[in-house]
């Protein structure tokens, strides 16, 4: 099958086909959903390849790099201060993250309406924007250690038959801890299924994220 040109890529990236492809003739159901992975500030796209293949081995991956340096952390949007947003930044931030997004999908021919975001810290943040803004573009996300930074609901009925799992820290100091059931809410408006769990952890990730979110993956 030929592959549609190679588009100039506004973000900076790493693809690792699917490995997991059913033999021809197989019963085996189809491949892994791909999924998007979303690195925290600070990191790259090389941060977050480890957790896909543990979450769902055999899956697509697609990581881009955030775009905006902080002080040289990177990020998928500034912010004002810490917990302090701009939304116009956000909202554009946004668009353009879900662009780049259609483009790639097209480009290494990924299902789009199955491609999960899994986002850490800051990448869970703008997977959870993307959900509210664009929900064409995924078909869920797991989103580990997200806060509100957009204080919008989702379109209602624009993420009807759309999974969110959310997994955060009961001792986090950086989400206040009526953070993740607004945002659950704000989900759940536009028709999400939302799973949230809070875990006995604080910002970084544990096991525990490791299993839940291989666990809820597994369920598709
Ligand atoms: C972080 O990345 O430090 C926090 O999760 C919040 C943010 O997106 O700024």
């Amino acid at each position: 099958m030929s592959r549609p040109p190679s588009p100039k890529f506004t973000y900076q990236h790493l693809f690792e086909p699917a490995t997991d492809l059913p033999a021809v003739g197989s019963a085996k159901a189809g491949p892994a959903a791909p999924l998007l992975l979303l690195h925290g500030t600070g990191g790259n796209e090389h941060d977050l390849l480890r957790l896909g293949r543990a979450i769902s081995p055999g899956a697509a991956l697609l990581s881009p790099r955030g775009d905006v340096s902080e002080g040289g952390a990177l990020r998928f949007f500034a912010r004002l201060a810490d917990g302090v947003f701009d939304p116009e930044e956000i909202i554009r931030r946004t668009h353009a993250l879900a662009d780049f997004i259609v483009a790639a999908t097209a480009h290494h021919q990924l299902d789009a309406r199955r491609l999960i975001a899994v986002g850490f810290s800051n990448g869970a943040n703008i997977a959870a924007t993307l959900m509210l803004l664009r929900p064409e573009i995924l078909g869920g996300a797991v989103l580990l250690r997200a806060m509100v930074v957009l204080d919008q609901a989702a379109a209602p009925g624009s993420l009807t038959g759309k999974r969110v799992l959310l997994l955060n820290g009961n001792v986090d100091p950086i989400i206040p801890l009526d953070h993740p059931p607004r945002l659950a809410a704000l989900l759940r408006t536009g028709g999400a299924e939302v799973t949230a769990q809070s875990l006995a952890a604080s910002h970084g990730l544990t096991p525990q994220d490791v299993a839940h979110a291989q666990a809820w993956l597994a369920k598709r």
